[in-house]
């Protein structure tokens, strides 16, 4: 079976604007869209109802976290629950950011996985390793044990409602684009590791993205690569280029 061909953009916290949250919809809104692509923007959550109402129906929105909780005392948080009831197809969950800056453990973003799924939502699950990790001929050691934890919390059958994020940290924000021969290989890897922990007809189907620096110029030549279904972007998904990323494959 075909993987469908997935990019996601991921605004972080931006923009800082309503007024510029209007003109990013407007691009998108405006633009040629390879109609054979799955598009998903990641606004932050104060923005997520009001640009569901405005944006164009064949691009999903996305959160970029949620709480494992359905509700209660968790002052800050969001739960799937109020995600699903407010139309928000998809979270981002295990962002290095939040893994780093907010000490987020695999366990904990593996309880969320599940809750969100449970509740109704898909996952663009992250997962990567730090430079230092990588030097030390880590990367797929570190990749596998924060996909572990997930598998176990999962039943085989939630996978479908997965996308596994590759973002190596030492590529995000930095300019610092891994190779598509890196992308590929850390790709394969994992597909490969979700064969033997799950099924082949999983690690077949699930789609695995890669995020870190993609841009217009260097989006053709890691998209084309086999085990790689697309993107997660982030500085790139608040400028005019997103389109030409989307349109990787025309
Ligand atoms: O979620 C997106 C990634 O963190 C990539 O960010 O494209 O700005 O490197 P970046």
């Amino acid at each position: 079976m075909a993987r469908k061909f997935f990019v996601g953009g991921n605004f972080k916290m931006n923009p800082a604007t309503r007024e510029q949250k209007r003109a990013l919809v407007k691009i998108l809104n405006d633009a040629n869209l390879d109609p054979n692509v799955e598009v998903v923007v990641a606004p932050p959550s104060l923005y997520l109802i009001s640009i569901l109402e405005i944006l164009r129906k064949d691009v999903q929105v996305s959160a970029q976290n949620c709480h494992a909780k359905a509700s209660g005392a968790y002052t800050g948080e969001i739960s799937p629950q109020q995600l699903v009831d407010a139309g928000v197809p998809y979270v981002i969950l295990g962002h290095s950011e939040r893994r780093s800056l907010f000490h987020e453990t695999s366990e904990e973003v593996a309880a969320k996985t599940r809750a969100a799924i449970d509740a109704g939502l898909k996952v663009i699950l992250c997962v990567g390793e730090t430079l230092e990790e990588r030097e030390a001929g880590k990367t797929q050691a570190v990749v596998q044990a924060q996909l572990a934890v997930v598998v176990a919390a999962l039943e085989p059958a939630q996978w479908e409602n997965v996308v596994i994020a590759y973002e190596p940290v030492w590529a995000i924000g930095t300019g610092k684009v891994a190779t598509c021969e890196q992308a590929q290989e850390v790709h394969a890897a994992t597909r490969a590791y979700i064969s033997s922990a799950i099924s082949p007809a999983i690690a077949d189907a699930v789609r695995i993205i890669y995020g870190g620096s993609v841009n217009a110029k260097n989006c053709k030549e890691t998209g084309n690569q086999p085990d790689v279904d697309g993107f997660l972007v982030g500085g790139a998904s608040l400028k005019p280029e997103f389109v030409d990323i989307v349109n990787t494959k025309r």
